[in-house]
């Protein structure tokens, strides 16, 4: 097959610049523009709008049709019939795990879960109302300390006991941060529990008295965790993929991910989301909301509304709008007034000219702070859980990022728009 090209005519002097376009397996094409810098010229595109960054193998999304894949396979059947260690162990090899590769693969992580115990003391540097993000973005970090032997990226073993250890300790991490905030004992993980029965377990467990997680919420939250794993090249991920160009400790990457995702235009949506429908209080006052979101002058956003891919429902939306309908009945919470108002907000927000103008829908924060407070989950929590479930996607992209040996490190070029060569003026000659 002829390689395409496309043509760059940058003025009637020059020949015009031939550049190769490529095409993946899906998804749109793109034009191969590294040879630009040796005519003299940059593309401009801050905020990647229409950039890609890399090439990957991992999640496909189409934004227009609203699909998400994760290494070929839909969303929603993954969230359906798969546990979130079996989605880890796709993401992370390819391929859905046999019987034997499951069991394996659980049985490591199981016995990765409990941290360092000199790690403990780093915690009580913080202040008890310390955000559970910035405890786990500094105690990730802090792993670099207790396993300098995972820095070797270029070793694919020492990568793999540290991937092992980011996916089976972040639970422990995230739990103890929110135990610290409570002031109550730190649970250590059981063996005996599953990674998301654990997690609930050192989250409201104490040594008081027994804790069996209710396995209906344990689903619920493992299919959040299934639904979050993964976003091919967002904000948080690229932030992991450009500290790890420099082949930077694998901690520190994913602290790094962790960093960026509290943003409230990011992760820290979910946490946003729910601060937005309490300050709403009944569903009365929605459409005062809703105008507010509409006003240009207005810096206000409708938090859990829009995404810079999907201009359609976000698959991730719909899903986790059953998993709340799923989660408050089975706790007889069908009248929770949050719930009523979020889906009144949807309502409105859908039928609104400036909502279906913009392709602004639900997207995966939306319902996620509903479910995750029903589940029992703190406000505080929600974008931590965000961060545990995508540490998943995190270090898969990160491994295929350092595993290919062709890859450079990220070095993104700028339009200069500041003033030209001046002289230096002496200080007691300036104005
Ligand atoms: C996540 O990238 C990912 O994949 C992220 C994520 C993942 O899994 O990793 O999916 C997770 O981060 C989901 C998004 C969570 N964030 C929020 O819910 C915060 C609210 N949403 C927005 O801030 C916004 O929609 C973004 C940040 C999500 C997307 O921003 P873009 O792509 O830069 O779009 P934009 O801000 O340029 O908006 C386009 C237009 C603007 O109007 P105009 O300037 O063209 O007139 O739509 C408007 C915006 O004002 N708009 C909104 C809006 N979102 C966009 N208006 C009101 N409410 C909103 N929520």
């Amino acid at each position: 097959m002829t390689q395409r090209t496309a043509k760059l005519l940058l003025d009637e002097h020059r020949a015009a610049i031939e550049l190769p376009v490529l095409r993946g397996t899906l998804g749109p094409d793109v034009v191969d523009t590294r040879a630009l810098g040796k005519h003299g010229v940059f593309t401009y595109d801050p905020g990647f709008i229409a950039t890609a960054s890399c090439a990957s193998s991992i999640t496909f999304i189409d934004g227009d049709a609203g699909l998400l894949y994760y290494r070929g396979y839909p969303i929603e059947q993954l969230a359906e019939q798969a546990d979130f260690l079996e989605v880890v162990y796709l993401l992370w090899h390819g391929e859905l795990p046999t019987a034997e590769q499951k069991l394996e693969f659980d049985n490591l992580v199981t016995y990765h879960t409990m941290l360092h115990d000199q790690m403990l003391s780093l915690y009580k540097g913080f202040r008890r109302d310390a955000h559970p993000m910035a405890v786990m973005v500094s105690i990730i970090g802090a792993m670099a300390a207790f396993y300098p032997e995972n820095a070797n990226v270029a070793d694919p073993h020492q990568r793999e006991i540290a991937m092992f250890r980011l996916l089976a300790k972040t639970p422990t991490v995230a739990a103890w941060s929110y135990k610290y905030n409570r002031g109550e004992p730190f649970m250590y993980p059981q063996n005996r529990l599953g990674y998301t029965a654990n997690f609930l377990h050192m989250l409201h467990a104490t040594p008081c008295e027994s804790y069996e997680p209710n396995p209906v919420l344990v689903r619920a939250l493992d299919r959040i965790f299934i639904l979050h794993a993964d976003h091919e090249q967002n904000a948080s991920t690229s932030t992991v993929r450009m500290a790890g160009s420099s082949y930077a400790n694998p901690f520190a990457c994913i602290s790094a991910g962790i960093a960026c995702l509290w943003g409230p235009l990011h992760g820290g949506a979910n946490e946003a989301v729910l601060k937005m429908l309490e300050e709403i209080g009944d569903v009365s006052k929605v459409g005062e909301l809703v105008k507010k979101a509409k006003d240009r002058n207005n810096p206000f956003r409708l938090m859990g509304f829009g995404h810079r891919v999907y201009k359609n429902m976000d698959p991730r939306a719909a899903i986790m709008r059953q998993t709340c309908h799923d989660v408050l009945g089975e706790l007889g919470l069908h009248d929770d007034p949050m719930f009523k108002t979020a889906l009144e907000l949807e309502r409105i927000a859908l039928e609104d000219d400036y909502f279906i103008e913009k392709k602004l829908y639900p997207n995966v924060d939306f319902y996620s702070g509903i479910v995750l407070k029903a589940l029992g989950i703190p406000t505080s929590m929600f974008t931590a859980i965000f961060a545990l479930a995508r540490t998943a996607g995190w270090i898969a992209q990160w491994n295929e990022m350092v595993s290919d040996h062709a890859h450079r490190i990220a070095r993104p070029r700028q339009l200069y728009a500041g003033p030209g060569r001046r002289e230096f003026v002496p200080l007691d000659q300036r104005g």
